[in-house]
């Protein structure tokens, strides 16, 4: 049997609207590069990724200069114009779109645009700790804070026990027909990794880091940059 490839695959048909920058925030620069660039580079420079998908917008008219000034990646990423109107429609079309090239058993690992803190380290921790599972798994932190559940008042109704609560990161990876599979019967998911939990399996939950950190309001741009400063 042939072992099986690791492919990346790249949501980044978002608009950003929490953002409110100019451009969709993936395409915005961060400590000297594309938010979306840190990203593609760091898979780039992983000997276990095979290739990499990123699915964009149909209409999206800055990718091209995007990788006009990232040469070194053009064999090691394709672009789809697959992008639907949610994360979870960008990710099957773009499963669909890059069929012809993964087997059913080849694993995909989805990673938001908008995590750019990324580190080859983490990507390895996670093939590491899921390459021999039959489900497969996500990074995730932990969470250690002190949880509330707030009424419409705004008030605290009461504490939510956190034990073992984990707040879930991406990339999340999976076989790429258990994948498809889940994302065609779900209805509508915020992650890969419930869309599996709906079938009734479990995915492996693989410890993050707070650097991998997604950004989505204009004050964690700050925080990304000092991140990605001391290890671009
Ligand atoms: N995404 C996507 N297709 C969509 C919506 C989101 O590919 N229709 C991608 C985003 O580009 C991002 C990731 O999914 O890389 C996580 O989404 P989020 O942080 O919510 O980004 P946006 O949807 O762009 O931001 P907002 O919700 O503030 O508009
Ligand atoms: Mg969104």
């Amino acid at each position: 049997m042939t072992p099986s490839r690791h492919f990346a695959l790249i949501p980044a048909a978002g608009v950003g609207a929490r953002m409110g920058a100019e451009c969709p925030k993936q395409y915005m620069p961060l400590a000297g590069k594309l938010m979306l660039v840190h990203v593609l580079d760091t898979f780039a420079s992983c000997p276990s990724i095979a290739h990499t998908y990123v699915v964009v917008s149909k209409e999206d008219g800055y990718i091209d200069e995007a990788l006009a000034g990232a040469k070194h990646l053009a064999d090691r990423v394709t672009v789809l114009h697959a992008g639907g109107p949610t994360r979870h429609q960008s990710v099957l079309n773009g499963l669909h779109a890059m069929r012809a090239d993964a087997t059913d058993n080849d694993w995909v690992l989805v990673h938001d645009a908008a995590r750019p803190g990324l580190t080859g380290e983490l990507i390895d921790r996670l093939i590491g700790a899921v390459k021999n599972d039959p489900v497969g798994g996500l990074l995730a932190l932990p969470v250690v804070d002190t949880l509330k559940r707030g009424n419409a008042e705004g008030r605290a109704d009461a504490t939510v026990p956190r034990d073992g609560l984990w707040a879930a990161q991406t990339p999340q990876m999976f076989r790429y027909a258990l994948l498809r599979t889940a994302l065609e019967k779900a209805t509508e998911v915020t992650d890969e990794a419930s869309a599996i939990e709906t079938l009734g399996l479990k995915p492996k939950l693989v410890e993050g880091s707070p650097r991998n950190f997604k950004i989505t309001l204009p004050h964690d741009v700050a925080l990304a940059e000092l991140h990605l400063k001391g290890n671009p």
